[in-house]
């Protein structure tokens, strides 16, 4: 038997039957696509299990997050998300959202932060408390301007690390963020690189995260939007809440600066 041919043979059939596969599996993704921005936004069901996270009673402390200060109050959550990242009196730190949430967990509710950092990106059969408690917040800033703030100092120093880290050049490719983000109508294959230093695109790419991923089944935050950009840098993965990610989040914010927020969004 001349296996060489076969092998031939076989990749062939491979090729063709790969080919199938992706052309209908992007096919039923457009499909889906179609079908949920008809019946809306799944990312809602992400949003009203947030809010019944918020609200449920958790914890060795048996407390509901209610009482949670995101900056505006303890309790507020209208508008809270737009002066995000800022400065906290009560920790001496800026924090974003998802750092202010692990806080809130830990001190309100008990959990100890290795609970709180646990599950930050649900999958399969493990779903996270946190992208539906940050789809609730953020959609109760939805319509609201960006307007983080930038006054006290902490809150400038993170600005600047933000923009350090962004035009940051290293790994084995000496990427920066600004390779792919900071030219007009840059692109991957088919995907269009945002311009980041540009204040439309910056504020169309900040003011639509969270976003329910069509082709993950989830609602990503941006430190997974983040995550995912590290890897395309070929930088290792940041900690989960970590300090670099609220610094390089400021920056982003405040680039988006008048924007109106519209998330959680619809991506790809
Ligand atoms: C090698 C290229 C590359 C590098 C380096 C990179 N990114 Fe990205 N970035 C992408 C791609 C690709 C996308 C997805 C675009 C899409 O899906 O439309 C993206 C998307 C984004 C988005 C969301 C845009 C939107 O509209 O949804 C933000 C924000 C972002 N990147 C910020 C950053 C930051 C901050 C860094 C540095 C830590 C970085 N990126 C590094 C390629 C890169």
């Amino acid at each position: 038997m001349n296996t060489k041919r076969l092998g031939v043979a076989g990749a062939v059939l491979l090729c063709a039957l790969t080919a199938a596969l992706a052309q209908t599996s992007s096919t039923d993704e457009i499909a889906k696509y179609r079908q949920m921005l008809a019946d809306g936004n799944p990312a809602e069901l992400w949003e009203m299990r947030g809010e019944e996270l918020w609200k449920t009673k958790a914890g060795p402390g048996k407390v509901s997050l209610e009482r949670c200060d995101l900056g505006k109050g303890a309790g507020i959550v209208k508008g809270a998300y737009v002066e995000l990242p800022r400065f906290f009196k009560d920790t001496g730190k800026v924090m974003d959202l998802e750092q202010r949430l692990v806080y809130c967990r830990m001190t309100l509710q008990g959990i100890s932060r290795e609970e709180a950092v646990k599950t930050p990106f649900g999958a399969a059969g493990k779903q996270s408390t946190i992208e539906p408690l940050v789809a609730y917040i953020t959609s109760e800033s939805r319509g609201m301007k960006m307007a983080t703030p930038t006054a006290h100092p902490l809150e400038k120093r993170a600005y600047e690390t933000g923009k350090q880290m962004f035009y940051y050049r290293g790994g084995s490719h000496d990427f920066a963020c600004a390779t792919c983000h900071s030219a007009d109508g840059q692109r991957i294959r088919l995907q269009e690189l945002p311009n980041i230093l540009n204040k439309a695109n910056a504020q169309a790419a900040y003011t639509t995260w969270p976003a329910y991923r069509v082709s993950q089944g989830e609602v990503r935050t941006m430190q997974h939007r983040l995550n995912d950009c590290f890897r395309q840098q070929r930088f290792p993965e940041p900690m989960y809440a970590s300090e670099a990610i609220t610094a390089i989040t400021m920056f982003l914010a405040k680039n988006a600066e008048g924007g109106v927020y519209a998330g959680p969004a619809l991506k790809r």
